[in-house]
């Protein structure tokens, strides 16, 4: 992947140099109605809409993306199990996600399994410049809703050359480990990805559902850019790996953003939400791009319509009372 490289040593850069969002492309004011809710573009100078989608982060320094993402898990079938019932519009959904502007994409091979990584590549490849995928291994699929984790080196390796062919990659931007295996020590796994880095066969690693304890100690065995743990509004159990994260300058990837198909409400949502015409799905996308410059939210979508909704939140604006009051909502 030809990614441009910035030689800035701040990971988070606001509205450079990225292909734009959509709504950031045009004029000032203009009204967009996306997925039923009304949420009022502003233009890219506007201050706090580019501290929101329109801004770039470099993960491990080198690799910019703007921080509004998209999770592919959900354009798999029932229980993330085989392949999507409509499979026409899982694919418009990733080619109308790189067309918005989003240029990071997260998959996993279990996503399916495997998928969402072939629906990815069927989709969009050859890629456009700039496009990251970010994938993940670790976590075996028995059955559908079944995960298991299995970080014994030999099968890890295995995954990425997996992965690497269905995703017709020479090289994986961003490989996750998808979850610590209590039964492997972290260090053998991450060793096994360590190999496949130094043969050139992924760019950069990233962790998933691991506290600072295990950052720490992952990264003594090889440089780790990002995390992805569960967090949204109404779950905040990571809020200490999150700190760390935005310390370390290494991006955190909320999974789960929109609250993972369970309904997000809370009073301060709803109000928050009807102030600005907008839908709770973008208030809580909205409230996580501004909760740290580290975070880069992946929501999740089988849906064109929902998509399109999701992306323009990152341009909803909210107060910082309206932030006060959803940080106390928690
Ligand atoms: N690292 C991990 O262990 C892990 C675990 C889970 C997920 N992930 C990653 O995180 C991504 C996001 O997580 P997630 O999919 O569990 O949670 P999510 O993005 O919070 O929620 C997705 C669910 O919300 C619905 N939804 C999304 N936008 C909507 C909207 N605007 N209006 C109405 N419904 C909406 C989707 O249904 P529709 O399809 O109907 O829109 C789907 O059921 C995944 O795609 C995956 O890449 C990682």
């Amino acid at each position: 992947m030809n990614n441009e490289t910035k030689t800035n040593g701040d990971p988070v850069e606001r509205g450079v140099g990225r292909r734009k969002f959509l709504g950031v492309t045009i004029g000032g004011g203009a009204a967009i109605l996306a997925g039923g809710s009304s949420v009022l573009f502003s233009t890219a100078s506007n201050a706090a809409a580019s501290a929101g989608a329109d801004s770039v982060f470099k993960l491990g320094g080198d690799l910019p993306v703007n921080r509004l993402g998209f999770g592919a898990m959900r354009i798999t079938g029932d229980g993330i199990w085989g392949w999507p019932p409509n499979r026409d519009e899982a694919l418009k959904v990733l080619r109308r996600a790189v067309e918005l502007g989003v240029d990071l994409i997260d998959t996993a091979d279990a996503y399916g399994p495997e998928t969402s990584e072939l629906l990815i590549a069927e989709a969009l490849h050859p890629y456009p410049k700039g496009l990251v995928i970010a994938t993940k291994g670790g976590l075996t699929r028995p059955g559908p809703g079944q995960w298991v984790p299995n970080g014994r080196p030999e099968y890890l390796t295995q995954c990425v050359e997996k992965s690497l062919k269905r995703l017709r990659l020479d090289r994986i931007d961003l490989y996750q480990l998808h979850r610590v295996d209590s039964k492997v020590p972290m260090e053998e796994s991450l060793g096994a990805i360590k190999k496949m880095q130094e043969a050139g066969k992924i760019r950069h690693v990233g962790l998933s559902e691991v506290g600072p304890e295990e950052i720490v100690r992952a990264r003594k065995v090889l440089p780790i850019v990002s995390v992805q743990n569960q967090y949204n509004v109404d779950n905040r159990r990571w809020d200490k790996a999150l700190a760390y994260c935005e310390k370390e300058g290494l991006g955190f990837m909320p999974w789960s953003p929109v609250g993972g198909g369970r309904s997000l409400r809370s009073g301060a949502l709803e109000a928050v939400a009807k102030s600005h015409g907008a839908s709770v799905y973008q208030v809580a996308i909205a409230w996580l791009l501004a909760r740290s410059p580290v975070m880069l939210p992946i929501p999740g979508t089988s849906s064109v319509t929902h998509l399109e909704e999701n992306v323009a939140s990152g341009k909803l604006q909210l107060t910082p009372a309206e932030l006060k009051s959803l940080d106390a909502a928690s």
